[in-house]
């Protein structure tokens, strides 16, 4: 197996921040109804950037993979970094490019996280 998806299938079988924040400063569940997948995301944010974000949720390797890397990833970045990200974020996040038809899976929780901070406002 390739060094990048045996690191997607470390963080799917040990995900990281998986568990709910209490009280989150935004939240969003997801679903990808073609295949049942699905997430939540939550985000805490103190002084403009996320300070924790934790997700829960069932799915394909590459989709609770991303959510594991993704979470550890928005750490310490602005509001404006989250909602600037793109499909090319998590394709160098996840250090292979999954494909058109995989696409969805690995982006499902950024959209995630992206729509909780659009519900925020
Ligand atoms: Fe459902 Fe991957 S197969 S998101």
């Amino acid at each position: 197996m390739d060094l990048y998806a045996e690191e997607i299938v470390a963080h799917y079988e040990h995900p990281h921040n998986k568990g709910r924040i209490d009280s989150p400063s935004a939240s969003f569940h997801d679903y990808n109804p073609i295949c049942g997948d699905d997430v939540t995301i939550y985000l805490d944010i103190k002084g403009g950037k996320i300070a924790d974000a934790k997700f829960e949720g069932v799915g394909c390797a590459i989709s609770i993979g991303a959510a594991s890397m993704l979470t550890d990833f928005l750490k310490g970045k602005s509001l404006h970094e989250v909602k600037e990200m793109g499909p090319k974020t998590i394709i160098e996040m996840l250090g292979i490019d999954p494909g058109p038809a995989r696409l969805k899976c690995a982006t499902l929780s950024l959209r995630a996280a992206q729509k909780a901070l659009e519900d925020k406002r």
